[in-house]
């Protein structure tokens, strides 16, 4: 949601701010604007669309010998994506500017009020008022009255904010949106998220709630919004690299992240397992074995396809731990009755670790006793802050909206720690402990093996479905939430109407919309329940629906119920979810592909959801 860039240093300005939005871009695309100090005034541009837009037209100023700024791409919120709507938003002297990441959510109280008071403003936005607040209380002292419009405000934020009367300085400040600053020599950043950051620094600092920032050339100073205390934070280092951010030849970021699975699961299953021993080593959770043994049931929560991750992980956790587990998605979860103690673990699952709805579940459940850790792919995010502990997926940085790497790596992640809860409670034999390890590490070769072959498979198939208006997708079991996985994937990247389905749930509805138009893919694996989801296959094809399956290499009898099969090589049982999942990753890439779609950046979405 809305990405913020800001730089006050040495260099020259515009070139980092649109270096730092490119790689923000996957947060926000409706708009995108920047600002810069020029000779005691500030020089504002904005556009509508892509950052595209706005490049093109700053393509005159980027050697401007400005070294302080402030640049932002936006996710509406509050007021259609126009040009008006733009961050950076302005005071009433164009002296005073700020971006805004986050939902002022007594803004129109706050307005009414700067209105009475004289402000005109330009906007619909919610942001507006934040600059005309803090104009407000500005008489000599911005930091003050930063702190002093702060105190009014209501709502979530992550704010840049400029005045020309100080020149070389920026403000950030922080309360429910992410926000870290960077290091460098003779030079601050500010940035949402540390891909921005990746080309200049590796030194961040991440701000927490009610913090604030002032970033001077090479210097800076933190402080509590509330009180004005002085506050010491370290930095940390990020060992990501900015290559690892780049497209390195891919038409899109999701190929190639769809490419990088098998070196995602690699780096998180990595030092973790032992194969010789079947033993392991998961320190990170913070828990001892006593603690461990002690678990009555364990609570999962995520949104989007990390909640798909979480609904495998409940099979496997009730099969191989025996803990009963829940699966919420975050923004029911965080609002609805909990029963909670300090024996229920709760894990929220989370690329980002800054997803507003899971972020706000896992601070419940802390406030009523549980226990909480985070698979997390963000080092320092806020959910790694405050969680008790954490297991890191180690999937690199993710830049596609549709999260293919950080989806494999975190059922890597869950399958660890199943394997981990079995061995700590005795509920698994050594042996079975050591064939799933063994496995789990050998199916990242399996799907290197597989990719390039399925890929070009997969693209003369689509050349029969990629018209379609809608899609099912079916399994069961451990396969129920690839099938769900899939259908998000497909209709959020192609906007085809797609639907998932537990294969033995068609009778109960879905089965009415099954006709010669509708296509349905169904996940066949040769598991314990094949033979029900092959009935349902044949009730499909007894209604005409045009049948697409992935199943067992050598499954025969599948290739008498339609033309078009994907074979994928035999493994456990278990892993069938980390395999199945990537014919249904490029299925939904080579249709959206072919049919033109902004893989990348789809409508209506960003990467990181950062509010409510
Ligand atoms: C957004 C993204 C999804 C992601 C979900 C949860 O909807 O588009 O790809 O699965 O947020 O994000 P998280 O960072 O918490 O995993």
């Amino acid at each position: 949601m809305c990405g913020i860039v800001g730089y006050t240093g040495s260099r020259k300005v515009v070139p980092v701010l649109l270096e730092g939005l490119r790689r923000l871009e996957y947060r926000g695309y409706d708009s995108a604007g920047i600002v810069y100090q020029m000779d005691g005034e500030i020089v504002k541009y904005r556009a509508a669309g892509k950052l595209a837009n706005l490049e093109k037209e700053v393509d005159d100023i980027i050697g401007t010998d400005s070294h302080t700024g402030l640049g932002h791409t936006r996710w509406a919120t509050h007021g259609v994506p126009n040009e008006d709507n733009a961050h950076p938003h302005s005071d009433c002297t164009g002296e005073l500017v700020v971006v805004h990441n986050g939902i002022i959510e007594n803004y129109s109280s706050l307005k009414e009020e700067l209105l009475a008071d004289g402000h005109i403003f330009s906007s619909e936005t919610d942001t507006e008022v934040l600059a005309h607040l803090i104009e407000k209380y500005l008489e000599k002292d911005l930091v003050a009255a930063v702190r002093q419009a702060l105190a009014r405000v209501e709502g979530s934020y992550a704010l840049g904010v400029m005045w020309a009367r100080e020149p070389d300085k920026l403000i950030g400040a922080r309360n429910q949106s992410p926000l870290v600053m960077g290091l460098g020599e003779d030079a601050c950043y500010l940035a949402s998220d540390i891909p921005a950051l990746l080309p200049f620094t590796r030194e961040v600092i991440f701000l927490d709630d009610n913090e604030l920032v002032l970033l001077e050339k090479g210097s800076y100073s933190i402080m509590d919004i509330e009180d004005g205390a002085s506050l010491e934070k370290l930095p940390t280092r990020i060992d990501w690299n900015p290559a690892m951010a780049e497209k390195a030849g891919y038409k899109h970021f999701m190929l190639k992240e769809i490419y990088e699975q098998p070196q995602a699961i690699i780096d998180t299953v990595k030092g973790r397992v032992f194969p010789d021993t079947g033993m392991i080593q998961l320190p990170e959770i913070g828990l001892t074995d006593k603690e461990v043994k002690n678990i009555e049931r364990i609570a999962l929560v995520a949104c989007g396809t990390s909640w798909h991750a979480a609904l495998v992980a409940k099979y496997w956790i009730e099969k191989w731990a025996g803990i009963p587990v829940d699966v919420d998605i975050a923004s029911e979860f965080r609002y609805r009755s909990l029963l909670m103690n300090e024996r229920v673990l709760t894990i929220a699952i989370s690329q980002s670790g800054e997803t507003a709805d899971t972020l706000a579940g896992i601070r419940r459940a802390s406030s009523l006793g549980s226990r909480v850790i985070t698979i997390c792919n963000v080092v320092g995010s806020t959910m790694t802050r405050e969680a008790d502990g954490v297991i890191y997926t180690h999937a690199g940085p993710e830049i596609s909206v549709a999260s293919p790497k950080a989806f494999t790596s975190q059922l890597s992640a869950l399958f660890l720690l199943t394997l981990y809860l079995g061995q700590v409670r005795g509920t698994m034999d050594r042996e079975v402990r050591l064939q799933l390890g063994r496995a789990l590490i050998d199916i990242a070769a399996t799907i290197e093996t597989i990719l390039p072959v399925l890929q070009k498979r997969i693209r003369t198939m689509i050349e029969d479905f990629y018209t379609a208006r809608d899609f099912l997708f079916v399994g069961r079991g451990l396969n129920f939430p690839i099938a769900l996985e899939g259908a998000l994937k497909l209709k959020e990247i192609s906007y085809i109407h797609a639907e998932g389905y537990a294969a033995g749930e068609l009778k109960h509805g879905p089965i009415a919309l099954i006709d010669k138009d509708m296509p349905v893919l169904a996940l066949v694996p040769q598991d314990a329940v094949y033979q029900k989801t092959v009935s349902n296959v044949e009730e499909i094809k007894a209604r005409q629906g045009r049948i697409l399956l992935i199943g067992t290499e050598g499954d025969h009898h599948l290739t008498t119920l339609t033309d078009n099969v994907l074979f994928m090589p035999e493994v456990l049982e278990d892993l069938n979810p980390l395999l199945y999942t990537i014919p249904a990753q490029l299925l939904s890439y080579e249709i959206a592909n072919r049919l033109g779609c902004d893989v990348d950046q789809p409508r209506n979405l960003a990467k990181s959801v950062t509010v409510e």
